[in-house]
């Protein structure tokens, strides 16, 4: 019975976990109106083929390609880098891949957070090989301290600190990805703050 109870209480959010704002969802909608017209400005007569990374870059994805004028295409890639917790695996491996050929076409990735690098890393490496006329790294969040590959952003909405982040498609177990705004993670007074080191 007890063990039943800890399990139970276990599986359930954390009684003192909690989300601190510290990008506005207006801010974020904001920005990304910005760099909707950066891209544009950048490729003015192309169509625009966008291509996230599942899931966390989807809300990103789709705000980002309603603000964009003129033509635009997307598809959608799948990679596995994070377990269960805040720590990265350091690994990437593609478990799904794009729908359609990307030779020749002036493709913008879009990603929720551009952390060690890792993950980027390995998709532009993928990319490359496939020919695009252009390739181009649109990120949300920066976190420059946490880097380890040699990866570039060439739009970023936001530089941040070494903080594990979560809402707006960012997740902690699958958890607050649909918060409309990025929160600092908090895991409360004994596990401390939900670092990424
Ligand atoms: P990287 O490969 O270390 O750059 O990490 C990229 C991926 O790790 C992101 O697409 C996120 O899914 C995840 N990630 C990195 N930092 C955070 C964070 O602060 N909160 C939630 N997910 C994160
Ligand atoms: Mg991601």
């Amino acid at each position: 019975m007890a063990e039943a109870r800890a399990a139970k209480k276990k599986n359930k959010p954390g009684k003192r976990e909690s989300v601190r704002p510290l990008i506005s969802a207006g801010h974020i909608q904001k920005r990304i109106r910005l760099l909707a017209k950066e891209i544009r400005r950048d490729f003015p007569a192309e169509r625009l083929h966008l291509v996230s990374v599942l899931k966390g870059g989807v809300f990103f994805l789709t705000d980002l390609a309603r603000s964009i004028s003129g033509e635009v295409s997307f598809d959608f890639i799948a990679v596995s880098s994070y377990g269960q917790n805040t720590h990265s695996s350091g690994q990437v491996r593609l478990t799904r891949d794009l729908d359609s050929s990307i030779e020749g076409r002036t493709v913008i990735v879009v990603e929720d957070i551009l952390d060690t690098g890792m993950t980027l890393q390995y998709l532009l490496r993928l990319f490359q090989q496939r020919k695009p006329k252009h390739l181009r790294v649109a990120v949300l969040l920066d976190k420059p301290e946490r880097r380890i590959a040699a990866v570039h952003a060439d739009y970023v909405g936001f530089t941040i600190p070494n903080e594990f982040v979560v809402g707006y498609g960012l997740d902690y177990s699958e958890r607050y990805r649909n918060l409309p705004y990025v929160g600092i993670l908090t895991l409360g007074s004994t596990a401390k703050r939900a670092s990424t080191e």
